[in-house]
């Protein structure tokens, strides 16, 4: 196959990859949510692993070795997946990025793609005004969540620090995502650097501990700078207090950064404003569209209040761009670690222009109800025990078998998980806190209704009123 095809070949290439996924898309609700399934042979596959050949392959051969090797290991696109925090994968984002890469404009500057620089820039101001963001608000599309907080988080630290900043302190609760301590570690920071306030026994950070660590640590000589709150944990989907983070934060002059990469995108579900009341006053905001806008991974957010901070954190200029910048703000890599880059921003400007804003309001009101529902009808199995109340869409609950049980709580909720998983019909994650192991269910994906959740709740009473009786 020649690298240019002609119209017609293009045209029978993109049929046949249209076709292999419309199999695919059509075989979804039921497709297994995991399997596993002769996991070594297909990873040991001679035809997965095989180098590239000098001459090419038939596409109906490749589509054949990838359909095999997707074949292993979790499905986030099926209704079953309510694992970690679901990417559910919305097909016509999927579309918008064939479109922005067949396009391949370069959107790293402003010059070479004005206009679709600037879609991008309104799509994101847009965004900062559903938080409340003021208008002179703004942002980047990153490649995920992880990327938004280093980047928010630069940008404090050039804001807030002088240029030697080993001194500074940041502070989180012990729900911190990891990917904040990473980023808190790439910025330049030792680990002593991260402060871990105690929460308030509900994985919400208690304010009064924030405060009197932060006023403990100046009169310590350290230099407090910023605070990032949790708007929505990955574990337990805990929202920080986040109105009172602010006030403290606006009194002692530190940079208030939220990271909603699983929550905050809930602020467009209907009552979202009541949910997460105040993320319009943070300095920075993450969000993450492959979570709760439903976009395939690879597209996160950082939105900030007060774009130039973030411009004075990364700019910089080469004699070589002379001609694209003339002297100008050279676009978007003025405010990223990023030079040349996809145009990221199309995955979430065409899903919102085709579907409608209501789309997504609509399903994300509905994961919040269902978390409620399942929530409800697993507080009544005596053999659980329910953890905090949900206050977005992870339920998480302990087990707790029968007394005499050959397994202890934790062993007991383990085999219970593993249990259901094995089904395929659903496939749920674990995690700890404070040495309990915890079951969670967290929906999220646009494909998942109540009919899967239902399964889901049904499978754990079943699985561990069998486990009850075997011990
Ligand atoms: C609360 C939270 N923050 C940050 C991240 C990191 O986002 P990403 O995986 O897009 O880098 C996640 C991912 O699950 C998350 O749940």
């Amino acid at each position: 196959m020649q690298l240019d095809p002609d119209p017609a070949e293009w045209r029978a290439l993109a049929t046949s990859v249209v076709d292999y996924l419309t199999g695919v898309l059509r075989d979804l609700p039921d497709a297994p949510a995991s399997s596993f399934d002769g996991v070594d042979a297909v990873v040991g596959d001679p035809e997965i692993r095989r180098p590239p050949p000098e001459t090419g392959r038939p596409l109906a051969e490749l589509l054949q070795v990838l359909d095999r090797a997707a074949g292993v290991g979790l499905n986030p696109s099926t209704p079953g997946y309510l694992a970690f925090i679901p990417g559910s994968g919305l097909v016509s984002a999927a579309l918008a990025g064939l479109i922005g890469d067949v396009l391949n404009r370069y959107t790293g500057l402003a010059f070479p793609a004005p206009a679709l620089v600037a879609l991008e820039a309104d799509l994101l101001r847009w965004l900062a005004g559903l938080f409340d963001l003021p208008a002179t608000a703004g942002g980047l599309f990153t490649s995920g969540g992880s990327l938004a907080t280093f980047s928010a988080l630069v940008a404090a630290r050039c804001d807030r620090l002088p240029p030697d900043f080993l001194n500074g302190t940041l502070y989180v609760t012990d729900q911190a995502h990891l990917s904040v301590i990473k980023a808190a570690r790439l910025a330049g920071f030792p680990a002593a650097a991260v402060r871990v306030v105690p929460d308030d026994g509900a994985q919400r950070m208690d304010v009064a501990a924030l405060q009197a660590l932060v006023d403990g640590d100046r009169r310590a000589g350290r230099a407090p700078f910023s605070v990032v709150a949790n708007a929505g944990t990955t574990n337990t989907g805990a929202i920080d207090p986040l109105q009172e983070i602010l006030r403290v934060c606006r009194a002692r002059g530190l940079w208030a950064h939220a990271d909603g990469a699983y929550g905050g995108l809930f602020r467009i579900a209907r009552g979202g404003d009541r949910l997460l009341p105040g993320l319009g006053g943070f300095d920075s905001l993450t969000l993450d569209p492959h979570k709760c806008l439903f976009l395939p991974y690879g597209t996160g957010a950082l939105l900030m209040k007060d774009p130039e901070a973030l411009r004075r954190a990364h700019a910089t200029s080469a004699s070589y761009l002379q001609d694209v910048t003339a002297g100008e703000s050279l676009g978007i890599t003025d405010y990223s670690p990023e030079l040349s880059r996809d145009f990221r921003g199309i995955r979430v400007w065409l899903p919102f222009m085709l579907h409608g804003v209501a789309a997504f309001r609509d399903q994300l009101s509905e994961k919040l109800a269902l978390t409620r529902w399942a929530y409800d009808e697993l507080a009544r199995e005596p053999l659980f025990e329910m953890f905090d109340e949900p206050q977005l869409s992870v339920v998480a609950l302990a087990a707790k078998p029968p007394a005499g049980h050959a397994l202890d709580a934790n062993a007991f909720g383990a085999e219970v998980l593993k249990r259901v998983n094995a089904r395929k019909r659903v496939f749920l994650s674990s995690t700890a806190i404070g040495g309990r192991y915890l079951i969670r269910i967290c929906i999220v994906s646009f494909r998942t209704h109540a009919d899967r959740v239902r399964e889901a709740v049904e499978g754990l009473v079943a699985e561990a009123r069998a486990l009850a009786t075997e011990g």
